[in-house]
């Protein structure tokens, strides 16, 4: 199985992570001085939007030289000092890639307009008649350049010329920087819309201006894409990660980017389910309906189930906070979106400050808004429009990370670029490292569990309740182990009935030792309370480990009995300070721990009296536990007694 599939990468967007030199601008001193808080949240790879010299038209996505660190960030030393950094914590460093156009300020641009004969003029496209497409960022692809008497094209900006991709030279100068990087030490790329590096050479116009038919997977897409992995990524030693980013892409056409025997890429982004509640364009915004969202996921998870892979994200620089998108922007809804999205199959892309349940930003006024995009829709749709703005904006996802609750969140000392979110004062990193049931530690959490385990990483994926508008529901099994995820997606208290029939594992989908309980039904004993009824945005998961059930509580799996067991040989014959020093040092909620030990002693009495003889926990607090887990078990009899748990056997076997 390749390294990515148990992986967890993290984006950052440089100009908005950290500034270390006040000029309000982050880079890449900023981001080696946060090393430690990405090795704490465990991620394993991070991707840097570009940093690369740039007019900086579209944030560095229109590049004037691909072979240099624009000054805004630092210097190539200051990169290779920040890679070697990164390679220290066992942590890799993916380039964005931008070869669908360059800046217009780019030698090989400047070069092609400067004549019709110039050597590069094919290097790009210029026609003497425009299309009728229309450009990503409203207005037309076309631009007349008046010293040549022809247009060129620009799927983005104007100052982002496309290459053609038809031209063998172009490619072979790609390949080449791409080696140079790769050379240098870093570990892949995330390739921006290289699905619309093959263009249908006719260009022909589009219907109604939309020229996506002849650009998006054109017709010698997948040549290029495996021409480009033969030059490049071929015979590298197989550490390195490639991720095309796909708008419009199909399933049908995934699959075959992502076989691993067609040598194209690693995996793509594609769009779906972030454009599930837009209507014609993404400024004309719906309300997003859990089916919706639920078939889409189902069927990229059964699609690319047998061969390929998926990428899993809520989040980038291109869209807004998923918090108040399909959240209501709390904590809670945070970690709920968090748990289902790490919790399917696919390599997880965790978005900056996503892991600190970033929101939206209170935009009150066009003039706060910095994104190209944005402003050429406004400037389009005018005030009408600003609602829409304030929904979808990219800004809203580049607004500076919050790093603390002082002025700029820690951002920076200068003016920041982009206005800091006001409620820093709440959401920030330094408050959420702090506190154990901290959005940053549920993160935390769900990226360990996919490295420790293989159902999250490998599983099957059968989603559940289909037709459902507020429970999102699936399990993921692996030989004997099955994860059942259950995620209130409403914002109200929810019961939960699977109905009566359904018996663990005889039909695909059927609801694991279902036997007719109503999980709200179940008499909410203290600490079982958190399982039996869903809370607002709560998520529980029940584990069925070899055909028997294990019931998670408070979002942790009940997979930690390895953090049970290491806990009882660190504190064995201590008393509640010692408890409570564990659980500080590994930021796990002393009630976390407890409700564990509950579940333990719950499944296997045995385990009661295996712990009071190797005395690894003080009478009276194991008795507590035992009392506790009585209670859960009168609750949840009918659900659990008839299993028996196979977590004792585990625990023991983990202690030795
Ligand atoms: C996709 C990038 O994610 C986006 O930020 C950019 O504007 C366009 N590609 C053009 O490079």
């Amino acid at each position: 199985m390749a390294w990515w599939q148990s992986a967890v990468v993290y984006q950052i967007y440089p100009r908005s992570f950290a500034d270390s030199d006040a000029d309000g601008i982050g880079d890449l001193g900023g981001i080696a001085a946060r090393l430690d808080y990405l090795a704490e949240l465990g991620v394993d790879v991070l991707w840097l939007s570009p940093i690369y010299p740039s007019p900086q038209d579209d944030n560095g996505y229109d590049i004037s030289d691909y072979r240099d660190i624009d000054p805004t960030f630092g210097t190539l030393t200051d990169f290779d000092a920040l890679l070697a950094a990164v390679h220290e914590r066992g942590m890799k460093l993916v380039m964005d890639l931008v070869v669908n156009h360059t800046s217009d300020e780019h030698p090989w641009f400047v070069e092609s307009r400067s004549s019709r004969d110039n050597p590069k003029r094919d290097w790009y496209w210029w026609r003497d008649e425009p299309t009728n497409w229309r450009s990503f960022f409203s207005g037309p692809t076309w631009d007349l350049d008046d010293a040549t008497g022809q247009y060129y094209l620009h799927l983005f900006s104007r100052k982002q010329p496309d290459l053609n991709w038809e031209n063998p030279e172009v490619r072979q100068a790609v390949y080449s920087m791409m080696r140079w990087w790769l050379d240098r030490g870093v570990d892949g790329f995330r390739m921006d819309v290289i699905n619309m590096l093959s263009k249908d050479p006719a260009l022909p116009d589009g219907p109604g201006g939309d020229g996506s038919p002849y650009y998006l997977c054109g017709p010698r897409i997948h040549e290029f894409l495996q021409e480009l992995h033969r030059e490049v990524v071929a015979g590298r030693d197989g550490q390195l990660l490639t991720v095309g980013e796909m708008p419009g892409v199909t399933l049908e056409n995934a699959k075959l980017f992502t076989d691993p025997a067609r040598g194209e890429v690693d995996m793509v982004f594609q769009f779906e389910h972030v454009q599930l509640d837009q209507g014609s364009s993404k400024w004309d915004v719906r309300p997003l309906r859990l089916t919706d969202l639920k078939r889409s996921f189902g069927r990229w998870q059964s699609g690319l189930a047998e061969r390929g892979w998926n990428s899993l994200y809520w989040n980038n620089h291109d869209q807004p906070r998923v918090v108040s998108r399909f959240g209501d922007g709390s904590p809670e809804a945070a970690k709920m979106l968090g748990t289902v999205l790490h919790m399917h199959r696919g390599t997880p892309y965790v978005y900056q400050g996503e892991e600190l349940g970033m929101t939206n930003y209170p935009f009150t006024s066009i003039d706060e808004i910095r994104d190209i995009e944005t402003l050429g829709h406004y400037a389009e749709a005018g005030p009408a429009s600003f609602e829409a703005v304030r929904a979808m904006g990219r800004d809203n996802a580049r607004t500076p990370m919050q790093w603390d609750a002082s002025a700029h969140a820690g951002f920076t000392t200068g003016t920041p670029w982009l206005s800091v979110n006001p409620n820093h004062t709440e959401i920030n990193a330094e408050a959420q490292r702090r506190d154990p049931d901290s959005v940053f530690h549920h993160y935390r959490r769900l990226i360990e569990l996919r490295h420790d385990e293989p159902a999250v990483a490998h599983g099957d994926f059968t989603m559940l309740a289909p037709q459902d508008e507020r429970l999102y529901a699936f399990t993921r099994r692996y030989e004997g182990t099955e994860l059942l995820v259950l995620a209130n997606f409403s914002g109200e208290p929810l019961e939960v009935d699977f109905p009566d029939d359904a018996e663990p594992g005889d039909q695909p989908g059927a609801p694991p030792q279902a036997s007719g309980i109503k999980l709200a039904d179940a008499a909410p004993a203290d600490v079982a309370m958190e399982a039996t009824q869903m809370r607002r945005y709560h998520e529980v998961w029940v584990e069925k480990n070899g055909g028997r059930t294990l019931l998670g509580l408070s979002g942790i799996p009940a997979t930690r009995f390895r953090g049970v067991v290491r806990f009882l040989e660190e504190f064995a014959g201590g008393g509640d300070a010692d408890m409570a020093r564990y659980a500080d040092e590994h930021s796990l909620s002393e009630q976390r721990y407890f409700n564990l030990l509950c579940m333990m002693f719950g499944h296997d009495p045995r385990s009661y009296s295996w712990v009071l003889d190797k005395g690894l926990l003080p009478e009276a607090r194991a008795a507590r536990c035992q009392n506790e887990s009585d209670k859960i078990f009168k609750a949840w009899g009918a659900l659990l007694s008839p299993h028996f748990s196979p977590s004792f056997r585990l625990a023991r076997q983990l202690a030795q």
